[in-house]
């Protein structure tokens, strides 16, 4: 790892992790990720932002190797990619005050071994002068978790957000280039912002009168225009959605499949857009992108052992834990005998604030009937979008 250059005294550190497919044993990583540091040399002072992932520990610590001295450590955020290795540069580097928020020397020491007399805490809005080079503190709690905050450097106007306006993106690129980051950002913001979409846009409207000519994240390439990540976090926060379904589905003998089908179709006649997703070979990450447009979900599961698939539960979960701006929920599958299908996928939806349109269940292989409750069902959405004003 070379640190390049990217303002007067400002380099950037990337740990690209080519190879890395997982995040947290759940988030789909296609195009692996990076987990950046940064270093600004002030005429006085110098200081580290963010250290990398503990894995990549002998090649951030070698590209380090030509830098005496650093005074000021600045943690952004307490997980491990980026802070993993903040002890082995306060080992290294004797001098270096741990520059923290408040609630992140509370998450950092109960994170890792680090000793309380090296922490500095700033405040929301504190400044830090390395000479030349004025560093500014700003809170902007959960993105992602409660300590998070970023830092403005006043002389470049290059905001240093963290994990705030990431993507998971292994690449050589030193600055965004393409279309592709944007769909990266996406499944970004879809796997790990989405949770927290009403306080983020209070974060937006925060740094909004900042001049920023750069934003630097912890992961993925810089982006050198700022309008283009922050102007896809607004429509992402806001609250309209797109005039979709989706449908995460799984069939055991193809009852519920067949009527997945029907109800697609059904429903593209009515002119909305469809994403479905078979989830046994599904990518999560597609779901979750899906997620932040789409007003309505419609799961479809067979009922099995008296109750949803597995895979059915374990999305419904997943859906809920993201807490996406669905306005509408529904179900559709087939079942032998009975079961408490319906009731068990409900009671897992609580984080959501849903209206359930009427679930269509066909016992046993769908017939007439059951394709007309579909047709009912398709109505449904479309009248629930226009009372919405989606469409
Ligand atoms: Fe990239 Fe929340 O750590």
């Amino acid at each position: 790892m070379v640190l390049r250059k990217i303002g007067d005294g400002v380099f950037f550190l990337p740990s690209i992790d080519w190879d890395r497919r997982l995040f947290d044993s759940l988030i789909p990583l296609p195009d692996g990720t990076t987990y950046n540091a940064y270093l600004i040399e002030g005429s006085e002072k110098t200081a580290l932002l963010d250290t990398a992932d503990l894995k990549m520990r002998d090649s951030f610590l070698s590209s380090l190797k030509e830098i005496k001295r650093i005074d000021y450590l600045i943690a952004h955020h307490g997980e491990q990619d980026h802070s993993g290795l903040i002890p082995d540069v306060l080992e290294r580097y004797p001098e270096t005050k741990l520059v923290v928020s408040s609630k992140g020397k509370e998450i950092l020491l109960v994170h890792l071994p680090i000793d309380e007399e090296r922490v500095k805490v700033v405040e929301d809005g504190e400044t830090l002068d390395l000479g030349g080079k004025t560093l500014q503190f700003i809170y902007t709690p959960w993105v992602h978790w409660p300590e998070t905050m970023v830092t403005y450097l006043q002389e470049e106007n290059i905001l240093f957000s963290c994990d705030f306006f990431g993507l998971h993106l292994a690449t050589s690129e030193t600055f965004v280039r393409g279309t592709y980051p944007l769909e990266a950002a996406k499944r970004y913001f879809a796997e790990i912002m989405m949770p927290f979409s009403p306080i983020i846009q209070k974060n937006l409207e925060k740094i909004k009168s900042l001049k920023i000519s750069l934003i630097a994240p912890s992961h993925g390439p810089i982006w050198g225009d700022p309008d283009l990540i922050m102007e896809r976090y607004r429509q992402w926060t806001g609250e309209k959605g797109e005039n979709k379904v989706l449908i995460p589905f799984v069939s055991m003998h193809d009852s519920t499949r067949i009527m997945v089908d029907y109800l697609s179709d059904a429903l593209i006649e009515r002119g909305v857009q469809v994403e479905r997703f078979e989830l046994p070979h599904t990518d999560l990450g597609r779901i979750a992108m899906g997620l932040v447009e789409a007003p309505t979900l419609i799961l479809g599961t067979p009922t099995v052992l008296a109750g949803a698939h597995p895979y059915a539960a374990f999305a419904a979960f997943l859906v809920n834990a993201l807490r996406p701006r669905l306005r509408f929920v529904s179900l559709v599958g087939s079942y032998g005998w009975g079961g408490k299908t319906v009731e068990q996928i409900s009671g897992l939806l609580g984080n959501l604030k849903v209206e359930i349109l009427e679930p269509v269940l066909a016992r046993g292989f769908p017939r007439e009937s059951d394709f007309k409750a579909l047709d009912r069902l398709a109505d449904s959405v479309l009248e629930s979008h226009r009372k919405e004003g989606i469409i």
